[in-house]
């Protein structure tokens, strides 16, 4: 058969194949359009994502929803997914196996069938997926050209609901959105000027996210 969003959702609730299965009330395999031109990666689903089996509906979720709404974008538009599928016990980091697992399984492939345009990671793990050792402090809203698509690390906006700074940063960051995916359309002609800058160095910033 065929890959496509809707196999890899049904093969998502019925995973058994880390420990964090056997926590959870759903798993939250991601939502939104085959065809979305963006797609934001999160951690993994938290209280409310876990009662609902719907990825960013608690608190975080809301204020996602906010800075989407800001740029005159909506959820139905985007894909939302998350690095884990199911949610860690009381929140704890992701383990690594359990994220390689997670993301070899189930996210690796939705973002090969959705082949969105620009990706923004939401936070340091999903941003860890292709920058292993940078710091979010320093790239966040840095657009980075890998292959056709834009990856866009951006702060998580959990970490953004607890410290004022960050959520002028990350709302900063998200006004800067609709140029990257105009950008990316237009053939990424200035991508690489983007990335050929050092970033600033920056305080050390909330590393939770
Ligand atoms: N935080 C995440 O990283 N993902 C969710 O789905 C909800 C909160």
């Amino acid at each position: 058969m065929a890959d496509s969003l809707e196999v890899v959702a049904a093969e998502v609730l019925a995973c058994s194949q880390c420990p964090l299965h056997s926590g959870r009330t759903n798993s939250v395999p991601g939502e939104g359009p085959s065809n979305a031109k963006i797609m934001f990666i999160g951690e993994g689903p938290g209280f409310h994502e876990d009662q609902s089996g719907r990825p960013f509906v608690g608190a975080s979720g809301n204020f996602l929803s906010e800075m989407l709404d800001m740029i005159n974008l909506n959820r139905s538009e985007v894909f939302i997914a998350n690095v884990v599928k199911c949610r860690p016990p009381g929140n704890r980091d992701p383990e690594p196996v359990e994220i390689e697992t997670c993301t070899t399984s189930y996210l690796y492939r939705q973002i090969e069938l959705i082949d969105p345009r620009v990706i923004v990671t939401l936070g340091r793990f999903s941003m860890a997926l292709w920058f292993p050792s940078a710091r979010i402090s320093r790239i966040h809203g840095q657009p980075k050209k890998v292959g056709s698509r834009l990856i866009v690390p951006f702060f998580h906006p959990a970490a953004a609901l607890h410290q004022r700074s960050l959520r002028d940063t990350l709302i900063e960051d998200f006004t800067k959105l609709p140029g990257f995916v105009a950008q990316v359309e237009a053939g990424l002609q200035n991508a690489s000027d983007v990335n050929d800058e050092t970033p600033p160095e920056e305080p050390q910033q909330l590393s939770l996210f």
